[in-house]
């Protein structure tokens, strides 16, 4: 099917353009198309976690307006490629390019992008390798956590920057409900939250425990980059496995932030629970906090991220509770919860045990 120029002029101008339906067999040719949308939508999701990964959107959430040339010369970048991005960012209203395509500003979906930018990182950088060989990885026997080549540097990254938005006001109000001077982190990633506590409390201790190679590496720089190797340390260990070490035995309370379903299934999960306790003999508080499974009906309306965690999750072979689930587990393994607080990031929640 042609388009007629009469129509590209109408959709450039209006963007109305719609198929002429009772005379065409094949009614698009891509303009107007649901399927352009989710085909633009999978370059939009790559462009938005390279330029996050750039530094475009610190950039431009410090100054109105960006010069392009020189966002490109000072971190030797291919121009004619970034502006290809910016434009795939001002076709969903992100940015603004000036006529002369030379000065990018925000657009109205700016601030939006920039709150959830830290999910288009962990879906295109953490999970990039297991969406372009989903085909293969779903065979029998062939997805799991190590097959699907998860970037655990870009997924710590990531984290750090959704959790900043999304969960450590809640954390850290439910935190200073009870006094403490030692804590650990299950699966710390970039240790940011053992970080932010140091920075606050002089007196602060902490150990930071990660599974994955890439995470560790991240937490040790930031550590240093710190200067809190006095305080802080980071020891590369299964969280599943753990075992007591003298290190472990002053601390109070323990956190665990989005690696818990992990640790299943449930007959697993339930032992480490169970061990936890004299892993760290002196625990008080456990703050375990997860996304838990949605349940929902098929619809576009599923919230961000909601989507890219139960998929990823299914081609590694990983079970997600549902909330009742966690709820039941807990119990049997002799933890009390006091409290379930929501968090920002969609079915997501703070489990505060004793
Ligand atoms: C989604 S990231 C969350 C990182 C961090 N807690 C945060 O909130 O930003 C999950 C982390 O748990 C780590 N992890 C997964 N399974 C683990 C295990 N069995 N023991 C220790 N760490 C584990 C991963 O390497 C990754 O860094």
């Amino acid at each position: 099917m042609q388009i007629k120029e009469a129509d590209r002029q109408d959709f450039l101008t209006k963007q109305t353009w719609k198929p002429d339906l009772q005379n065409e067999v094949l009614p698009t040719n891509g303009f107007g198309a649901h399927t352009a949308d989710i085909f633009n939508s999978a370059i939009a999701a790559s462009a938005i976690a390279a330029l996050f990964d750039l530094g475009l959107f610190d950039e431009l959430q410090q100054s109105e307006a960006i010069r392009l040339q020189e966002f490109c010369e000072k971190r030797e970048l291919h121009q004619p490629a970034i502006l290809m991005l910016l434009y795939t960012l001002a076709c969903f209203d992100i940015v603004t390019l000036s006529p002369a395509q030379d000065l990018v500003r925000p657009g109205k979906a700016f601030a939006e992008t920039c709150r959830d930018k830290g999910y288009f990182l962990w879906l295109v950088r953490g999970y990039g390798y297991l969406w372009q060989n989903l085909s293969d990885l779903v065979k029998s026997g062939k997805g799991n956590f190590d097959s699907v080549g998860r970037d655990g540097g870009y997924i710590a990254k990531a984290g750090r920057d959704y959790g900043a938005q999304f969960v450590d006001a809640y954390f850290t109000e439910m935190l200073y409900q009870m006094p403490f001077k030692v804590a650990a982190d299950l699966g710390c990633g970039s240790a940011m939250r053992l970080i932010n506590l140091a920075k606050q409390n002089p007196a602060f201790h902490g150990i930071g425990i990660d599974i994955n190679d890439g995470a560790v590496k991240l937490a040790q720089g930031a550590i240093t980059a710190a200067n809190l190797q006095d305080r802080l340390t980071v020891v590369h260990a299964d969280a599943g496995r753990l075992q007591a070490q003298p290190e472990f035995a002053e601390v109070e309370v323990l956190f665990c932030f989005f690696m818990a379903h992990d640790l299943w299934p449930r007959a697993n999960c339930l032992k480490v629970l169970q061990q936890i306790r004299s892993v760290f003999p002196r625990l008080k508080r456990f703050l375990l906090s997860d996304t838990y499974r949605a349940d929902l009906p098929a619809s576009r309306h599923v919230p961000i991220f909601t989507l890219g965690f139960e998929v990823t999750h299914a081609v590694m072979g990983q079970y997600i509770p549902s909330v009742a689930e966690w709820m039941e587990l807990f119990t049997e393994a002799g933890w009390n919860c006091v409290e379930r607080r929501e968090i920002g990031i969609p079915f997501s929640a703070i489990f505060d045990l004793r």
